[in-house]
């Protein structure tokens, strides 16, 4: 389209720019012609914390947060996690198409078939202390693998990339269930090949002496279905690492690393084991309206409440109530879905939260189910990372295929000192001083 242009005036030097505007954006590279005189370098956008920046051209997982939509390669969320397994959706997000029969035998077989972990890896987790927090297990062990698979360097070869994404979906759920075992004292269960995905998964959490494990097939679907709702979310802050980090070219053990150690924070990953705590610490419905009147006053955050992107409901938010309600039916009401709801219902009605947009995210109600089935809340942020990992490495394939990356490496407004020179004569006399 012609007019698709942005003209600039600089009211410095009442010079004017005409900038092209493709998909909604300008170059911001194109700003830096824009100079007051030949030795000036060049305009730049000031945006931190990337809250109108987009770093990438992204045909993965689109996100409408005004309308509360989400979808993975142009499927809504609501139909991937009625009609899809976590390892259909895994596959989506990786290559763009769901599998057909053929291509969902072959990559569950080959998933399935890279589920143990080298004994090596498993003495390595054994040596933290009983009470380590699982996710810094996760973080470490991943970037361990880097070390038992350095092979994984060879990231320019799509066949080499291939096996590490194929490794990392698979051990992710049994470095998570190992960590589990390990914060009990239990020894570690091995995958069962007969079992799918999640229910391999609740074995090597679960087993006990039992023969054979059999998962409740309820429980086993309602995790499925969280890991769906889970597997990406574009650029959020570990996709971001994830890419940050794989634009260095490290591999993507290192890689996923530093994409678990950004969903660790409370604000990211780490919001589900907060909201536990936080429904713990208001212990009643009737502790609500002061809780609420605190986190009004700034003294701290409704944890599982506001997104960067959604500013209507989360969509997710909404497929986990629903979903709560089948694992419920099995394992009782977890009495912290009451204060949950109330307190969704208070803070959706006030003038705070409804004037700054903010409703339930994903991780309001993920905890609840999740105490349900019986994982402690140190767990929580685990099990975010499990299907993360999908997305995590369905980034950093896009990243590597995208002619026009480098490696990422922000600008920065320096506003400190000008030169000034190290005092010699009185650093000197100040060291005597302290003699
Ligand atoms: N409780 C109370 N006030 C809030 C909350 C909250 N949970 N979230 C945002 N606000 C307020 C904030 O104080 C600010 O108020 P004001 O305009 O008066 O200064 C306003 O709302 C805008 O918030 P913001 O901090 O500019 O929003 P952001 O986009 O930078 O932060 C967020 C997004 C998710 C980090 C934030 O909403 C938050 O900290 N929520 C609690 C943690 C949480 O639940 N995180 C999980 C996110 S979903 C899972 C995931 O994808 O990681």
């Amino acid at each position: 389209m012609a007019n698709d242009t942005l003209t600039i005036v600089d009211n410095r030097t009442n010079r004017t720019y005409t900038l092209p505007i493709e998909h909604g954006t300008i170059r911001s590279m194109d700003l830096r012609q824009i100079k007051t005189d030949p030795t000036d370098f060049g305009l730049m956008g000031y945006d931190p914390a990337f809250m109108n920046t987009a770093s990438c051209r992204s045909k993965i997982t689109f996100i409408d947060g005004d309308k509360g939509i989400l979808r993975y390669r142009g499927y809504n969320i609501e139909d991937l996690a009625e009609n899809c397994t976590y390892l259909d959706v895994a596959y989506l997000l990786l290559n763009g198409e769901l599998p057909t029969p053929e291509q969902s035998h072959e990559w569950v077989k080959q998933i399935t078939h890279h589920t143990m972990l080298h004994e090596n890896t498993k003495q390595f987790m054994k040596s933290f202390r009983h009470d380590a927090h699982p996710m810094g297990i996760l973080v470490s062990t991943l970037a361990a693998l880097s070390t038992i698979y350095p092979e994984a360097k060879n990231i320019a070869d799509p066949e080499c990339r291939r096996h590490q994404i194929i490794r990392l979906i698979a051990k992710i759920p049994t470095i998570a269930a190992y960590s589990y075992r390990h914060s009990l004292g239990y020894p570690f269960v091995y995958p069962d090949n007969d079992l799918s995905f999640p229910e391999n998964f609740m074995n090597m959490l679960w087993k006990m002496v039992e023969p054979k494990y059999v998962a409740n097939p309820v429980m086993a679907r309602a995790l499925d279905v969280l890991f769906i709702l889970h597997a990406d979310h574009e650029q959020n802050c570990s996709a971001n690492a994830m890419r940050s980090v794989g634009s260095s070219q490290a591999d993507p053990y290192l890689s996923a690393a530093g994409a678990a150690t950004a969903l660790a924070g409370p604000l990211h990953g780490g919001a589900n084991e907060a909201v536990l705590r936080m429904l713990d610490e208001i212990g009643d419905v009737k502790n609500i309206p002061e809780y609420v009147k605190r986190i009004k006053e700034g003294k701290g955050k409704l944890m599982g409440f506001g997104h960067r992107v959604y500013k209507n409901y989360d969509p997710r938010a909404r497929i986990i109530k629903q979903t709560a309600e089948d694992v419920f039916k099995i394992t009782g009401r977890n009495p912290k879905l009451d204060i949950a709801i109330a307190l969704e219902r208070i803070a959706l009605d006030d003038e705070y939260f409804i004037t700054r947009k903010l409703y339930p995210n994903v991780d309001f109600y993920s905890g609840i189910i999740y105490q349900a089935m019986g994982f402690k809340p140190e767990m929580f942020t685990v099990l975010f990372a499990i299907p993360r990992m999908a997305g995590w490495l369905a980034q950093w394939q896009e990243l590597l295929e995208d002619k026009e990356q480098k490696i990422a490496r922000p600008r920065q407004v320096y506003l400190g000192h000008e030169l000034r020179k190290v005092e010699k004569a009185k650093r000197a006399e100040q060291a005597f001083a302290t003699r």
